[in-house]
């Protein structure tokens, strides 16, 4: 596996595989890997010749400093892993690399995803995401790009970054399933700040989600969210949002005849969480 840490370098590599007919499949990451990437990486590996990494904890992606100051940072051992599973090239770029001095940022026009769900409770998140993948696309130039639909609602984003960059035709989004711990808590990066007690409890997001399942045709809509979230409340959870949402666009779900998918975010103590669950596919 070959290391980066310079953009110009990297695009150099990629350039060689290209004139080599050899197709890029590419996993952004912000490091602390877990089974979840590594099953990007797979997914990846499947479906083309060359896979490569990014590992890069994006500023402007956290609208909260604590958060981004907690991130948990685990370089060597991703390193490992990533070496261990056969990725190609890594990419470790400093801040400089990404955000050059002469960057400007520009404002993406994501319509009513923005505002809803994460775009509601985590104001400039999706702007951030879509600035640090528009100039990571830009540097790498894949021809696809694999995402976690745990992060359900940024794989909508990032679909519409790529329509309204006009990458349609040169890079194909792949979203890759959910990979859950035995319990159904779904691998993320902050469960290494969960506190042993908090990691048992965590489990019920996932049963919340699969209550709402089983429940759909039986039960209203608002009174199967209502329900759902003072379960979680009872397990000492804050619960920013739980919704039924239709799976396609994300607004609220009034009818149980939609296609929807199950979206919530909890803190438990200060480690916020999410998760989705398609509710009748
Ligand atoms: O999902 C993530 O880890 C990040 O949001 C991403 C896509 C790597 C952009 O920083």
């Amino acid at each position: 596996m070959i290391l980066f840490k310079g953009a110009a370098d990297f695009g150099k590599y990629l350039e060689i595989q290209k004139k080599k007919q050899l197709s890029v499949g590419f996993v952004p990451t912000m490091g602390a890997l877990h089974q979840g990437h590594l099953s990007l990486l797979q997914a990846s590996k499947k479906d083309n010749h060359i896979t490569v990494c990014s590992v890069f904890i994006n500023p402007t992606q956290f609208n909260n400093a604590d958060d981004f100051n907690r991130y948990p940072v685990t370089i060597e051992k991703d390193i490992q892993l990533l070496m261990a599973n056969g990725c190609d090239a890594v990419f470790l770029p400093p801040k400089e690399e990404i955000y050059p001095s002469n960057y400007i940022p520009r404002r993406y026009e994501l319509g009513g995803l923005e505002t809803i769900l994460e775009g509601h409770y985590r104001p400039g998140h999706f702007q951030g995401v879509c600035q640090v993948v528009d100039r990571l696309l830009q540097i790498v130039g894949p021809d696809k790009l694999y995402v976690g639909q745990k992060d359900y609602q940024q794989c909508k984003v990032i679909s519409k970054l790529i329509e309204i960059t006009d990458r349609q035709s040169a890079v194909d989004l792949v979203v890759v399933p959910t990979v859950r711990e035995v319990d159904g808590l779904a691998m993320s990066s902050r469960n290494l700040r969960l506190s042993d007690e908090q990691r048992r409890l965590a489990s019920a997001i996932f049963k919340a989600l699969l209550f709402t399942r089983t429940n759909l045709l039986r039960k209203p809509i608002a009174e199967l969210k209502n329900e759902a979230r003072a379960f979680l409340e009872g397990k000492g959870f804050i619960v920013d949002y739980f919704e039924i949402a239709v799976a396609s666009t994300l607004t609220p779900s009034e009818n149980n005849d939609d296609l929807v998918i199950g979206l919530v975010a909890a803190y438990i103590g200060s480690v916020r969480l999410i998760d989705n669950l398609p509710l009748n596919e």
